[in-house]
């Protein structure tokens, strides 16, 4: 298997940042809260998704502008196939959609699709656009959207130490020479630099099983406003928060 680490380019937060200190190269984002947004409203939890999606898009394109390189997002986890049939159809068609604009829009925007999770158990129509996405936005090097799709990290973990498993069956590994940069590159998220910075949105504080390996020495933020809710000047503030944590690696 092959796997490139990308170089880690310095960003600079110009709009913005009068001190002009690096912007995150990369920012992850658990999009919670659309259910309540919806309840709050009366409306079906497919609403809240639908809103949550057009936030998506607004933060997705801002981030674009103050220079962040990477951003990945938790869209549907390996635990939701636990909701209704109805809810579960809305989510995957707001995924198609947008997908299939991407795709018509893909010289344009030129953003990198990449797609962690277990793709094998969606629609082969949804899998199909994200195949065509990731494959068709591969030359482009701006900026990347990472879509955690039927992604747990624990799953996505095991996955990887079953492809090592195999690759070590197959002789082309030794399982006492295996470092963390290695089994990286067993990650679905390999060649990807790890998100300095974490948000959660909606009040809740905890993981939820995303990012786990990848999240080890990020910073999270939890914040209380609900994703359909959430404008570019909360990720302004996520990022003074991130800004204001001392990140020393376990140093002194
Ligand atoms: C969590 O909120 C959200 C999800 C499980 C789905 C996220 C999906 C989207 C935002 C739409 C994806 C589409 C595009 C185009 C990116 P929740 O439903 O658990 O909210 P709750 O905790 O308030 O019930």
């Amino acid at each position: 298997m092959i796997c490139i680490t990308m170089k880690k380019e310095v960003l600079v937060l110009a709009l913005s940042d009068k001190e002009n200190r690096p912007v995150p190269e990369h920012i992850a984002i658990i999009m919670d809260g659309n259910g309540r947004w919806a309840k709050n409203r009366g409306l079906p939890r497919t609403a809240g998704h639908k809103a949550g999606g057009e936030t998506f898009r607004r933060i997705a394109n801002y981030c674009r502008t103050i220079g962040v390189k990477y951003l990945t997002v938790y869209a549907f986890s390996t635990e939701n196939w636990k909701r209704s049939e109805e809810e579960i159809s809305g989510i995957m068609g707001l995924l198609e959609r947008y997908l299939t604009e991407a795709l018509r829009d893909m010289e344009k925007n030129a953003v990198t699709f990449r797609f962690f999770g277990d793709l094998s158990r969606l629609s082969p129509k949804l899998r199909k656009l994200c195949e065509d996405a990731q494959t068709r936005s591969s030359e482009f090097h701006e900026v990347q959207v990472n879509f955690c799709l039927n992604y747990g990290g624990r799953d996505e973990i095991i996955r990887a130490a079953k492809a090592f498993a195999a690759d070590v069956a197959a002789g082309k590994r030794t399982a006492d020479s295996l470092t963390e940069t290695d089994f990286e590159c067993y990650l679905d998220s390999a060649g990807v630099p790890d998100p300095e910075l974490v948000i959660r949105p909606s009040g809740e504080m905890r993981t939820s099983n995303f990012l786990p390996w990848q999240s080890a020495y990020s910073e999270f933020v939890f914040m209380n406003v609900l994703w359909p809710d959430f404008k570019p000047a909360d990720l302004d503030k996520a990022i003074e928060e991130y800004y204001r944590r001392n990140r020393r690696f376990g140093g002194a």
